[in-house]
């Protein structure tokens, strides 16, 4: 089978409003978790996976800061990194739609930007840049699902998705890390904001789920955010263990 061209997308718009005041003076995805500014976590995730052309979609009003800490990339290993701008807080598919023209035909694998995960994703990649067609969501078991996408599962499929909901129908998030084939541009612009007025991620992924063209795998390890003051200080807590052990 044809080893399929995957590039990868980095989320990292969008206010940070519940991390004010942290937030008044940086963009989220540059505070510190442990060791290195957060932004540097999915960067080397989608390295590790094999992911190197990569395109990062910030916003607000420090998007220069990003271009200042990253450069080109070179301390990554990377010929390059491609960077892009969201006006304002449309939402996580209104933020991925503008990395369209860089991605071009390929396929991606969106991470955002405050999403950490304690193990390589390499296997789910390579998984996917086997399946033919459609999209890969990576779901992990979590004490509070009501604070994320959640799966409802029949059998060994996913039947359909539900954002934040208040009952929730397993105990899995959908974790932030997404695999599209080039229909996603086409399922984007049939879009409407939802209640909160975001484009939503969810709803991408639900389209998927129709059309019967979604797979899902599990998260092995742990898996953070980093969007709200406990989990930044988790997220720092479980790297911390982590960096720690391999030293
Ligand atoms: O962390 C996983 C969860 O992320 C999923 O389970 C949910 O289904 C998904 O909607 C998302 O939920 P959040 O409400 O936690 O997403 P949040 O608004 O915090 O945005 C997450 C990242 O997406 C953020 O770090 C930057 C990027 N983003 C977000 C928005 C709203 C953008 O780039 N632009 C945006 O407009």
């Amino acid at each position: 089978m044809a080893y399929r061209k995957i590039k990868g997308v980095i989320l990292a718009g969008g206010l940070g409003t519940r991390l004010m005041p942290l937030t008044k003076i940086t963009n989220k995805h540059l505070l510190p978790v442990y060791n290195r500014p957060m932004i540097h976590w999915p960067i080397l995730s989608l390295i590790d996976a094999g992911v190197t052309e990569i395109m990062i979609v910030t916003g607000g009003s420090f998007a220069g800061d990003f271009l200042q800490l990253l450069e080109n990339g070179a301390e990554f290993g990377l010929r390059d990194i491609h960077y892009t701008y969201q006006k304002g807080e449309g939402g996580i598919a209104a933020a991925l739609s503008l990395a369209e023209d860089f991605v071009d035909r390929d396929r991606i694998v969106v991470i955002l930007g405050d999403n950490i995960f304690e193990k390589s994703l390499r296997p789910h990649v390579e998984a996917y840049r086997q399946q033919a067609t459609g999209a890969k969501i990576l779901l992990r078991e979590v004490p509070d699902p009501q604070r994320f996408g959640v799966p409802e599962l029949r059998g060994d499929k996913v039947v359909g998705i539900e954002e934040k909901p208040k009952a929730p129908k397993s105990s899995y998030a959908v974790t932030g890390v997404y695999m599209y084939d080039d229909y996603v541009w086409d399922i984007i612009r049939t879009l409407k904001p939802s209640g909160r007025g975001e484009l939503e991620i969810t709803d991408v992924n639900n389209a998927y789920i129709r059309r019967g063209d979604l797979t899902w795998g599990m998260i092995d390890g742990w898996w953070s955010d980093a969007g709200t003051f406990d989990s930044l200080l988790l997220a720092s807590q479980l790297v911390s263990e982590r960096e720690r052990a391999k030293a």
